[in-house]
């Protein structure tokens, strides 16, 4: 059958990783789909620009929206970033012509998610975005299809990896604060705008998605109790070593009788503990599952490549005719967020 025709917006760091996967990959995607998945046009600022691949072999857009909404595309891949602007307008109108739409931006979806979703579903397309959350780790599909039928009592984890891969090289290398971050930017894996990073608002945008696949509550990144690691330095993280403890910033996010309690901010964990090992750029959810012990998700949490590999199981999704409500459930039903007072656990 005939090939899905991808529109990407967005070159940076993930958009040319996923254009390098899927043609590195066609031959087993088009096996594992059934039909081919093609680049068929693209968008970004500057034209220009050396991305490593050749542009000429697709239809270039100035415009985003102007992609978003072509004829030329089946779906429409969003990579640009920003929690409205472009990015929104872009993904409004790709749904608003009945095409599908697979992101990566959490800061959008924290924001307007219900609101897209919605819109995905009067149009009868699907709004797909396992890369929004822990980048590779499919902990979007698992608690929206894996666990539909548990209920959800605690989910929390290491959701962002600049801050992990600050707080592993400031504890093992000794390194300042700034020189971590500058590597953490060089290597792809912070924000534009990197005090979402250190602040934990990008920790803070995931956990809202996360809490509401879960709970089956409408995103609301403004229940979430916000702190994060820019004032931490290398001495703290020696003291926390000498009681027998190490510091991540940890999402957490708990159903109580009284609401769901949801906060980020710096942890001291004990240095044996599962939670502990976890270093670098690699992320871990743990979720708390009904009838069943815990599941715990380990993997790279940032970067082009580890970014690109969920995005492109998202295309695949859309190539073999699969769609799920975005957030596992009708969007008119999801519940506003009571929120609980923050306890010790
Ligand atoms: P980059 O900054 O590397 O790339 C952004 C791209 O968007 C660039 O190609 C840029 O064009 C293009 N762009 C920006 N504004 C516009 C505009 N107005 N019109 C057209 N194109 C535009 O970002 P990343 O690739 O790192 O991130 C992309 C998205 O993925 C973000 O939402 C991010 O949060 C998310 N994400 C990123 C991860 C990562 O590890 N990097 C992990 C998980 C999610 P140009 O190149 O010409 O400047
Ligand atoms: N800036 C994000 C992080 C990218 O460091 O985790 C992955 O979402």
């Amino acid at each position: 059958s005939q090939a899905l025709r991808v529109g990407v917006a967005g070159l940076g760091t993930v958009g040319a990783a996923l254009i390098s996967q899927v043609a590195h990959r066609r031959e087993a995607l088009t096996a594992r789909c059934g039909r081919g998945i093609e680049v068929v046009a693209v968008s970004a600022r500057s034209r220009g620009k050396d991305r490593g691949f050749d542009l000429k072999k697709m239809k270039w857009f100035d415009d985003p929206v102007a992609l978003a909404r072509d004829a030329s595309i089946d779906v429409f891949v969003e990579l640009m970033g920003g929690s409205g602007g472009v990015a929104k307008a872009a993904v409004e109108a790709a749904l608003a012509a009945g095409k599908s739409v697979v992101t990566a931006n959490k800061a959008l979806l924290a924001k307007h998610g219900v609101k897209l979703a919605a819109l995905a579903e009067k149009n009868n397309v699907a709004l797909n975005y396992e890369a929004a959350v822990g980048a590779a780790i499919p902990i979007v599909k698992t608690l929206r299809e894996g666990l539909a039928g548990n209920e959800i009592a605690r989910i929390y984890g290491i959701l962002n990896g600049t801050c992990n891969y600050i707080l592993t090289r400031m504890e093992q290398e000794g390194l300042s604060f700034a020189d971590c971050l500058k590597d953490a930017q060089r290597l792809g894996y912070a924000e534009a705008d990197p005090t979402f990073d250190i602040e934990g608002h990008d920790t803070a945008q995931k956990l809202s998605i996360l809490a509401s696949l879960a709970f089956g509550t409408k995103v609301d990144e403004s229940a979430i109790y916000v702190e994060g690691i820019s004032s931490i330095a290398p001495a703290d993280l020696a003291a926390a070593d000498e009681l027998g403890y190490r510091v991540k910033l940890l999402g957490v996010a708990v159903k109580t009788p009284q609401g769901i309690e949801q906060r980020v901010h710096p942890t001291m964990v004990r240095k044996d503990s599962a939670i502990a090992q976890v270093m670098g750029v690699t992320n871990a959810v743990t979720v708390d599952a009904s009838g069943i012990n815990p599941i715990t998700l380990i993997g790279p949490g940032a970067g082009g490549a580890a970014t690109a590999s969920a995005v492109l199981s998202d295309i695949a999704d859309v190539a073999r005719g699969l769609r799920v409500m975005p957030f596992g459930r009708p969007t008119a039903k999801l519940a506003s967020v009571r929120k609980a007072p923050m306890q010790r656990h």
